[in-house]
């Protein structure tokens, strides 16, 4: 047993993360009196959402005709059918609210000549039920939105005096003997203490886990950190075999190339200058959702007609834009071409290749971000104490695909969701629950397991790993084979982590624990996004399956669940929330307009 002293906090919300919705979760929880901290492995504002570029979706109609049952209806067939109708009611509702609320808090969007919100279009986002032409829905601060936000909600969350705990790593969630979430155990990095934060709501707001995949746009701080825990806890992740790939990564680095700049009037060619996007959807044709651009552009490489020496990527076409609208809309990603790709994008196209993106899975939850545990007979339970939000959590609002922009306003819209439920499930007058001493204990054993761990296979070449293994059996395009071998070397790779080994022992800034760490978050959301894909014998969106290239809505029109236990991951299904929030008679959409179809652009 190993022994560490800790040192013990109260408070009524423990938020874990400080990206967009950590932070909305932080301030919403603390305008209304919950005594909150908020604790994050990096400074709020170097979360990954700084990084978010194009913008946030909402129907204000600030540039033209828009509604929020547009939007609904373009997020139910962005998510391929497989996305919860309330959660997706909920989130086109309260998205113009939520962003209206941004902009009070002081959010410097971009602005049209009359002084409204600028609004861009991107991909998937249309008017009239998908019958008419693409809207400019998505919120913009010039391509550094997410930049804007972020900053913006950590001033006002200081404002509101919530306490920040930077450069904590929570470790593992603390659960009562009956499975009530009390808290969390963290190291702090910097002077190698332990503190257990004992609460009466915990939420997890730790992103994706996009850093399970060898090439991706994501930080490399995003480790599935919350996934990992939860599933340590015995509870199980959701819809983990969908894992998005923006179209237009740097090819080579990586870096994210935002929608908008296709939104803008930006274009994809292949080695012969094609626009080949008008064969693959001739009405929205670069702007088509995601996960169908990615899978066009796969498509031209694998017929040759890819671009470079390699023929192994695709151009994204800028240069024909005036530099006007080059400079004030679009200096963020001028500037990473210029450094990243070596391209002046006001003469040259960028170098582009569909690359990992957005886990469209992850901790299972209702509309107000309270973790479900599911069970045959209760699929829609609620774990008490705890709720993930943002990319951590899967509400699920994107189903089998995200459409661009909307995960932005996921994370404002059920960060205040959890807010809001807060109040109602967060009794401030009441004691903090002692946490379980036990609980506390074994994931003292299992850091100290991990400080000490002495095997052969260092963590870097066993995340390494990993990633390639990812890479190529749960790419773009997947297949019975790819898929199996992917299971079989995925339970090979995970399975070497009891002879992991880290050479630092000390507890002070010690980066090759924290990475050992964030592998062992890693490794149960990659094992469960290779088997939820073994098992998914269909086609919907992210999830392009070559065997069977079909959607299937009789037998797959459901959530997978997954529980992991080392190597080990047992799957279960939960139904589809298919009602609305609000029956059409009282204002709702009418069901008809949502009914499944073929998914064309
Ligand atoms: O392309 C982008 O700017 C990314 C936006 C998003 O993922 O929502």
């Amino acid at each position: 047993m190993a022994a560490y002293e800790y040192e013990t906090h109260e408070y009524d919300v423990v938020v874990v993360g400080a990206g967009g919705s950590g932070l909305r979760a932080t301030l919403g929880m603390a305008e209304q009196g919950l005594r909150t901290a908020c604790v994050t492995k990096v400074f709020p504002t170097r979360s990954h959402t700084v990084a978010a570029q194009g913008g946030i979706a909402a129907s204000l109609g600030n540039m033209g005709p828009d509604h929020w049952q547009w939007h609904m209806y373009d997020t139910v067939k962005g998510s391929d059918w497989l996305g919860d109708t309330d959660a997706m009611e909920y989130l086109a509702r309260e998205a113009p609210k939520a962003v209206y609320e941004l902009e009070h808090y002081g959010v410097p969007f971009s602005r049209t000549e009359e002084g409204r919100i600028y609004q861009r279009p991107f991909g998937g986002h249309t008017t009239e039920f998908g019958e008419g032409p693409p809207v400019q829905r998505t919120c913009a601060a010039a391509d550094r939105t997410g930049h804007a936000i972020l900053h913006t909600l950590y001033g006002q969350s200081l404002k509101q005096k919530a306490e920040f705990f930077i450069e904590y790593f929570a470790i593992d969630l603390i659960m009562s003997e009956d499975g009530q979430c009390q808290g969390v155990l963290a190291w702090k990095l910097d002077d190698g203490t332990l503190h257990v934060f004992a609460a009466k709501m915990v939420v997890l707001a730790t992103g994706g886990y996009g850093r399970a995949y060898f090439s991706a746009t994501s930080a490399h701080t995003c480790t599935g950190d919350g996934g990992g825990m939860v599933a340590r806890a015995g509870l199980p992740l959701q819809d983990m075999e969908f894992v998005q790939f923006h179209p237009t990564g740097i090819y080579g680095a990586g870096c994210l190339i935002t929608e908008g700049a296709r939104g803008e009037g930006g274009y994809l060619t292949n080695s012969e200058g094609e626009r080949f996007m008008e064969r693959y959807a001739p009405t929205y044709k670069d702007l088509a959702s995601r996960d169908v651009v990615s899978r066009c552009m796969t498509m031209e490489i694998r017929e040759g007609r890819g671009v470079g020496e390699g023929k192994d990527h695709i151009h994204l076409n800028l240069s024909h834009l005036p530099p006007d609208t080059l400079a004030e809309r679009l200096p963020g990603i001028s500037e990473s071409a210029r450094i990243f790709a070596g391209v002046d994008v006001t003469k040259e196209p960028i170098p582009v290749l569909p690359t990992v993106h957005y886990n469209m899975g992850g901790i299972p939850t209702n509309y107000w971000g309270e973790v479900l545990n599911p069970t045959p007979d209760h699929p829609d339970r609620v774990a008490p104490g705890l709720m993930a939000v943002g990319e951590a959590g899967c509400a699920s609002v994107h189903g089998a695909n995200r459409l661009g922009s909307n995960s932005l306003i996921d994370l404002v819209v059920f960060g205040r969701a959890a807010a809001i439920r807060a109040k109602d499930v967060v009794d401030p007058e009441t004691a903090v629950p002692t946490p379980n001493a036990a609980s506390i204990q074994q994931s003292l054993d299992r850091f100290d397991g991990l400080r000490h761990a002495a095997g052969h296979v260092p963590t870097a070449e066993l995340r390494l790993e990993m990633q390639k293994t990812m890479q190529a059996d749960a790419a773009v395009f997947r297949t019975d084979k790819t898929l199996a071998d992917g299971c079989a070397k995925m339970a090979e790779v995970a399975g070497k982590m009891g002879d992991i080994k880290v050479t630092d022992r000390s507890l002070i800034w010690n980066s090759d624990l924290m990475e050992t760490l964030e592998l062992t978050n890693l490794m149960p959301s990659a094992l469960a996004t290779v088997v939820s894909a073994e098992a998914r014998k269909e086609s919907r969106g992210a999830h392009a399956h070559e065997d069977y290239p079909d959607r299937d809505d009789d037998n797959w029109r459901k959530h997978t669940l997954s529980w992991i236990e080392g190597a080990e991951v047992k799957l279960a299904y939960r139904p589809v929330h298919l009602e609305p929030l609000s029956p059409a008679e009282k204002g709702g959409i009418d069901l008809k307009k949502i009914a499944p179809k073929a998914r064309v652009y």
